[in-house]
């Protein structure tokens, strides 16, 4: 959500920060913009994508090397020519880029504006400037400490970088609640948002955490904490590598996303399913694992994509560790004061392991006693550092908006979670543990069997394309699949889509039900088998259009759908990690055939880091 890049070195700064841009548009691509010191402080910014701010600066002669830009998801103030970051202060002194919201914007706008302040657009970011501005121009205190001070006045979250071209070759960065790095290179200093921007150039990073800042320049950089006491920081070794960012010859990065989930499913089993032994080891919880095991209660909290991730592992923890879970949306978690002690675990997951919800959540269980861990694939990210425990997903960057390898990720070490409690809890028989462990290690081969049908689905995709809208069905652990296949159609297509139990159909979306509906069921030979088979009777009835995702022994389901869609068989438990692969090709390709901008879709950021 937004996207910040800052550079002081050797280099050209335009081409370091219009790149680095590129790298991080996924977290918002509506207007863009550059601040660029070199004597004078030159400000370039625009409306649209990073591409129309580079076609702005790609003949300027302008040689600086020490600047910062931003890349713009709209909260205050529509997306448009002035309300692009940088802002400026009134004089015209210094510019400021900002990821977050600042709160109280209004009340500060209103005060200023008495001071004879005037601003130019409607962001809560311009305010911030102006804060400054007048702070230092009151209290008379060098630039930092103004700055320091006005970061105390504001509510709410930042992650700012700041050029002031009466400071020159120097850049102040801070966060709260938006996460900020810093790339160490030789005699350069790279700033950004995430790793991705600068993993080219230096795997040397410091995390800024909450309530620090950073003042760089050409002899080092300092990290203090927004009351002026020093820090001194550890500099991480990032493990990321440049072709993991790249297309790799895919069109878009969704779909190189979806083809590497053989591999990622693969990576993120490595080391800890230990076939030969029938044995679990997830080392990231090992020391807290007693108290998992003993908990009262699992509260899974999450957002969006990895919430339904959620909803996949209370079916696995309830069948398998028969152990109580209640899946919260972390949005709402800590507005209903929840009941929640030191007998409780939360888990969250994430893939950025940023998302400020989430993180609310986390920080709202860990202030009621329970145990908090996390399941995060952005190594080093603010969930996966405040957490207690946690295991990474490690399916590596995913830069396409809709989340795809990162579920079946997620939902892979849920499983192994849910097998490994069901063993510590004496709940899970020593055959049928093996069984499923035996099962887990075959899960990659399956679903490459299920990419290799990518093309032979396109016809369906094809006939779909303009549907205005879907209806996914699903029961028991392929109920939250379901609600994913319907969220990744919609996000990306924009097509109305619904994903409801099976069953509740009945109780009222059968109303929409007519021979213009695709009714996408999730039906494998499961516990559910036969009742999914009469809801699918039951659309039939009304001539429904049947697209089904089914296993290859439900001839019943395959000879009842108009489309069959096969895939291997499998365990039930382990079902959502090969029925979600056709959801996320059929949302693909639709997309495409609507020629949606499938990697940037309308409104949408990859991480959500305003609450
Ligand atoms: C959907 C999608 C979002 C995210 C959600 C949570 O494709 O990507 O729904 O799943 O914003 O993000 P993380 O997992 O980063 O906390």
């Amino acid at each position: 959500m937004c996207g910040i890049v800052g550079y002081i070195g050797h280099r050209k700064a335009s081409d370091v920060i219009i790149n680095g841009l590129k790298r991080l548009e996924y977290r918002g691509y509506d207007s863009a913009g550059i601040g660029l010191l070199n004597g004078e402080l030159n400000v370039t910014k625009c409306k649209g994508k990073v591409v129309e701010l580079e076609k702005r600066i790609i003949n300027s002669d302008d040689t600086s090397t020490v600047g910062i830009g931003h890349t713009r998801w709209a909260t205050h103030g529509e997306p448009n020519d002035v309300n692009a970051h940088p802002h400026w202060d009134g004089d015209q002194n210094f510019a400021l880029v900002h990821n977050g919201i600042i709160e109280n914007y209004d009340a500060l706008k209103k005060e200023l504006t008495t001071k004879g302040h005037i601003f130019l657009g409607q962001t809560d970011t311009e305010v911030l400037a102006h804060l400054i501005q007048e702070i230092q121009k009151v209290a008379k205190c060098d630039f930092v400490t103004a700055v320091q001070m006005a970061l105390k006045q504001v509510d709410g979250t930042f992650g700012i970088a700041i050029v002031n071209k009466n400071e020159a070759d120097s850049i102040i960065v801070a966060r709260k609640g938006s996460p900020l790095l810093l790339g160490i290179g030789d005699d350069e200093i790279f700033i950004a948002s995430d790793a991705s921007p600068i993993i080219e150039y230096t795997n040397k990073v410091v995390y800024l955490d909450d309530d620090e800042m950073a003042i760089i320049n050409r002899d080092g950089y300092q990290v203090k904490t927004i009351s002026n006491i020093e820090l001194s920081k550890e500099v991480h070794e990032l493990e990321m590598s440049v072709e993991q960012i790249e297309k790799a010859g895919y069109p878009h990065f969704m779909l190189k996303e979806i083809h590497e989930q053989k591999e990622t499913i693969a990576d993120c089993m490595r080391g800890r399913l230990v076939v030969s032994e029938n044995r679990i080891v997830l080392g990231g919880i090992s020391e807290v694992l007693d108290r998992l095991v003993n908990a009262r209660r699992l509260i899974i909290a999450a957002c969006g994509t990895s919430w339904h991730a959620g909803l996949v592992g209370e079916y696995l923890f309830e069948s398998l560790a028969k152990m109580p879970v209640e899946v919260e949306y972390a949005s709402e978690f800590r507005y209903r004061d929840p009941l929640i002690n030191s007998d409780d675990v939360m888990l969250v997951i994430s893939q950025s392991g940023e998302t400020a919800d989430t993180l609310a959540a986390v920080r709202e269980a860990k202030s009621k006693g329970a145990l908090v861990l996390g399941i995060c694939n952005v190594v080093g990210s603010t969930i996966a550092r405040e957490t207690d425990a946690g295991i990474y997903t490690h399916a590596g960057p995913e830069i396409g908006v809709a989340s795809t390898k990162a579920f079946t990720a997620q939902v892979t070490v849920l499983s192994m979670m849910a097998i490994l409690l069901g063993q510590r809890r004496g709940k899970l028989n020593d055959k049928y543990a093996s069984e499923l462990i035996q099962e887990m290690s075959r899960i990659p081969d399956k679903v490459e069997q299920i990419l290799k049908q990518t093309e032979a689905m396109d016809e369906i995709s094809r006939l779909f394309t303009y549907a205005p809208n879907f209806l996914y069905l699903g029961r028991s652990y392929n109920f939250p699949v379901a609600l994913e296949g319907a969220l990744k159609l919609k996000e990306i297509s924009y097509i109305h889509a619904e994903g409801y139990p099976a069953a509740e159909m009945k109780h009222g979306p059968i109303a929409l039900i007519d021979e213009h509906m695709p009714v996408v069921v999730v039906a494998v030979t499961d516990h559910t088998n036969e009742k999914m088979i009469s809801n699918i009777e039951e659309v039939r009835a009304r001539k429904g259009r049947i697209i089904a995702i089914t296993n290859e022994e439900n001839s019943d389901v395959q000879r009842l759908a108009e489309f069959a869609i096969t895939i291997p068989s499998t365990l039930d438990p382990l079902s959502p990690l090969l029925t979600v692969i056709p959801l996320q090709i059929l949302s693909y390709q639709i997309a495409v055939y609507r020629k949606c901008n499938v990697d940037q879709p309308r409104n949408l950021a990859k991480s959500v880091t305003v609450e």
